[in-house]
């Protein structure tokens, strides 16, 4: 037997509903902040992620689908979808116009990961990216607009907020980390004495609680910045206890990619186990530079919809539509070519297997439709049709003729 691929999975049934629920809801909220959709390829280019997600995160180094095509290209299944929308925008011109841009996008990701429980090698993630504002109240409004959609579907969350500097701070603090470490080398786990070389912040959230441990007198970055990235994290947290939006201060997120400046943020649940971000993001100002676009500040999230699906309850359906069934087999002709009718615009289920009411009734809940309407033996002599309102909970016989003035409701 053929099974999916490991951390991979079906997306049917009740998750498939609240799939499409919790993309129906963030999308609509996006749509309201002004937002467009954008769609871009699975595939891309190697380099692409290289040059944007970093070579010496994670992600890159270890996680990536990576292949050579027939025509002998390096290419990739995206881990994420920021660097493919940054590309988009590029490639499109769109650094070279007046303005700002605002997209949401949703689609599969794909990270060669250890599976486990809200971690899957493809997941889907829905995500916003805005280019061309360079105000701290962009980063707010992005937080600002993931609270509302979190809000929306009830899904209780904390919220925890950095600041990583940019190009005139962040170095110097670096170097002041790495200084620190050094003599904490020993002591630190296999991947963290790599990362004081290749991405020395990094080690500030590995998850080894030794390493943790000797992290505790390490220089924080938030005590580190410069006067502009200090007044943009102020007014960012003056903004958001304006607002309400409660949070906390962690001078050691460092996010698992390499792009960000200034803000960065997760949003976490306290209900789903070990795997706990539900969303992330934060400002990326040299992006699109970077890759080779004109300087254009930026500022996104993403939002991990696996980890979400199980926190999210679906409004309860109302019922809608008929269901058509027979008592007796002589009426089975009838209903089908009565139900014909109806098709065009309503939902319609027609029971070909002649049953007792009783079945019927609960052939019509199982399809949640608001008629049942059941042609038995005195009904086929009567040319007439038994109809309940199974949302009234009335019921009455009408002859066929008055059943069908209920199309013209
Ligand atoms: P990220 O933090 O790598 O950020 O991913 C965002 C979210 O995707 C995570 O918080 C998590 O919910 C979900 N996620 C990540 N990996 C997995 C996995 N293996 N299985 C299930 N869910 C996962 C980004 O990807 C950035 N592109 C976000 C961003 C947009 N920053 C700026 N703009």
């Amino acid at each position: 037997m053929i099974n999916p691929l490991r951390g991979m999975k079906d997306l049917a049934f009740e998750d498939a509903k609240k799939f499409n629920f919790f993309i129906d809801t963030a999308s609509k909220i996006a749509a309201n902040y002004g937002y467009s959709y954008v769609e871009t390829p699975i595939l891309e280019e190697t380099a692409l992620f290289k040059r944007s997600v970093g070579e010496s995160s994670d992600i890159v180094n270890k996680e990536m689908y990576q292949f050579t095509d027939k025509g002998g290209n390096d290419i990739c299944m995206r881990p994420e979808g920021t660097a493919g929308v940054v590309r988009f925008f590029i490639s499109n011109k769109l650094d070279r116009q007046q303005g700002k841009f605002k997209f949401f996008y949703y689609g599969p990701m794909f990270r060669y990961e250890r599976p486990q429980r809200g971690r899957f090698r493809e997941f889907h993630q829905f995500g916003c990216e805005s280019f061309g504002e360079a105000s701290v109240y962009e980063d707010y409004t992005i937080i600002e607009m993931i609270a509302a959609i979190f809000d929306e579907l009830n899904i209780g969350y904390t919220l925890d907020i950095n600041s990583l500097g940019c190009s005139e701070c962040m170095p110097k603090y670096r170097d002041s980390l790495v200084q620190f470490l050094q003599d904490k080398k020993e002591h630190l786990c296999e991947d963290c004495n790599r990362r004081i070389n290749t991405n020395p912040i990094r080690v500030l959230d590995c998850k080894n609680e030794k390493c943790q441990e000797q992290l505790k007198n390490a220089p924080k970055i938030t005590t580190s910045l410069c006067e502009s990235c200090n007044s943009d994290f102020e007014k960012l947290k003056s903004l958001l206890e304006q607002n309400g939006i409660e949070f906390k201060v962690n001078s050691n997120l460092v996010r698992g990619l390499d792009y960000y400046n200034k803000t960065a943020f997760e949003f976490v649940s306290s209900q789903i186990g070990a795997q706990n971000a539900i969303a992330g993001g934060g400002r990326y100002d040299k992006l699109v530079e970077f890759l080779d676009g004109k300087p254009t500040p930026a500022v996104g999230f993403a939002i991990g919809i696996e980890r979400v699906l199980d926190l999210i309850e679906l409004p309860k359906p109302k019922r809608s539509g008929f269901y058509f069934g027979a008592m007796d087999e002589n009426a089975i002709d009838k209903i089908v070519n009565i139900a014909k009718n109806f098709k065009s615009g309503n939902k319609v289920t027609v029971e070909f297997t002649h049953k007792k009411l009783k079945a019927h009734l609960k052939g019509a809940d199982r399809c949640n439709a608001r008629y049942c309407a059941i042609i038995g033996d005195n009904e086929l002599k009567e040319n007439s049709i038994w109809v309940k309102d199974l949302e009234k909970k009335e019921e009455k016989t009408v002859s066929i003729e008055d059943f069908l003035k209920l199309l013209k409701i």
